[in-house]
C-alpha cells in the first residue's frame, strides 16, 4: 500500500438495537500521522475503530484505508495493512499459548516457520513478555493479556497501527515500554485512550468524540489544554497540565 492514509466521509453507524454510535463523522489522516481519539465512556471510540477496520460497516458514508474503500471485497487486503489491538484482549487471544497467538498473524501470511519464529520472538521481546510465551493466554493477568495482544499485532508488521486503550491496566514500566514502541512506529497510528497524558506525549493530532460526533479535531496540545472543551466533552485536561497542588502553578506542556 503506497500511502497509509485513512479517510472517513460522513460516516454514520447504528447498532442492531437502533442505538446510533456514530453520527456524520468525517476526517482524513495523512501518511505518518499520529492521532489520538478521545472521548468519554460511550462516546463512540471503539465503534469508530471497528468501522475503520471493517469489523462493522456503516449504514451511511464511506471509509477508505490507503487506496482502498473498506468493503467486504477489499477486507482481506485492508486487514493486511491495518493492525488493530482490541480494547478487550480476550477478543484477540484465542490460542492455547501466547506464542501461538503471536504467531497466528505471520502464519496466516504463510511465512515459513523460521520467519514466523523470528517475528514472534522479536515481538515478545519488544513488549517484554518472552517469559510468558508458553503460558495459556486465559491464565494471564489483565496487563499481561494486553501485552500479549499488542505483541500479536506487532508480529504482523502492519502499515497502520490502531490501538484501543493500549495502556489500560498496565504498570508504569509496561506503559512506558508500549509508549516507546508507539514512538518507534513511524507509519500512521491511531490511538484511543483515557490516558490523556499518554495521548499528549504520543499524538500530534487529537480528535474528540462526543455522543458519536466529532466535537474537535486539531493540534493535541491546544485541544487537551482547552479546559472548557474538555469539560463539555466529559473529560479533564491531562495531569501534566493541571495546576500543581503545592505551588499552584501550571506545569509545562
Ligand atoms: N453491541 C452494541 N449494541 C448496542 N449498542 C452498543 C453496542 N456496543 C456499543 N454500543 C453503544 O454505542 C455507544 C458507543 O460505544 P463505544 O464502545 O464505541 O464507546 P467508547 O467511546 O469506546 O467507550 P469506552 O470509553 O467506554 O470504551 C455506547 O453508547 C454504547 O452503549
Ligand atoms: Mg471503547
Amino acid at each position: 500500500m503506497s500511502h497509509h492514509k485513512v479517510e472517513l466521509k460522513e460516516v454514520s453507524f447504528s447498532y442492531a438495537d437502533g442505538h446510533q454510535a456514530l453520527d456524520n463523522v468525517s476526517f482524513l489522516l495523512g501518511h505518518g500521522e499520529s492521532v489520538g481519539i478521545v472521548g468519554a465512556n460511550g462516546a463512540g471510540k471503539s465503534t469508530l475503530l471497528s468501522v475503520l477496520t471493517g469489523i462493522q460497516f456503516p449504514q451511511k458514508g464511506t471509509v477508505r484505508v490507503g487506496d482502498l474503500p473498506v468493503n467486504k471485497k477489499t477486507l482481506p487486503e485492508v486487514r493486511r495493512s491495518v493492525g488493530l489491538v482490541f480494547q478487550e484482549p480476550d477478543d484477540q487471544l484465542f490460542m492455547t499459548s501466547v506464542y501461538d497467538d503471536v504467531a497466528f498473524g505471520p502464519r496466516n501470511y504463510r511465512l515459513d516457520e523460521e520467519e514466523v519464529d523470528r517475528r514472534v520472538m522479536e515481538a515478545l521481546e519488544e513488549v517484554g513478555i518472552t517469559h510468558l510465551k508458553d503460558r495459556p493466554p486465559y491464565k494471564l493477568s489483565g496487563g499481561e493479556k494486553r501485552l500479549a495482544a499488542i505483541a500479536a499485532v506487532i508480529s504482523m508488521k502492519p502499515d497502520i497501527l490502531i490501538m484501543d486503550e493500549p495502556t489500560a491496566s498496565l504498570d508504569p514500566r509496561a506503559r512506558r515500554k508500549i509508549m516507546n514502541i508507539l514512538k518507534g512506529f513511524s507509519h500512521t497510528k491511531i490511538i484511543t485512550s483515557h490516558d490523556l497524558d499518554m495521548i499528549m506525549d504520543m499524538c500530534t493530532r487529537t480528535i474528540v468524540l462526543k455522543q458519536g460526533k466529532i466535537a474537535a479535531d486539531g493540534n493535541t496540545g491546544e485541544i487537551l489544554s482547552n479546559e472548557k472543551l474538555m469539560e463539555e466533552c466529559g473529560l479533564e485536561i491531562p495531569l501534566a497540565l493541571q495546576n500543581c497542588p503545592v505551588c499552584r502553578s501550571s506545569k509545562a506542556i
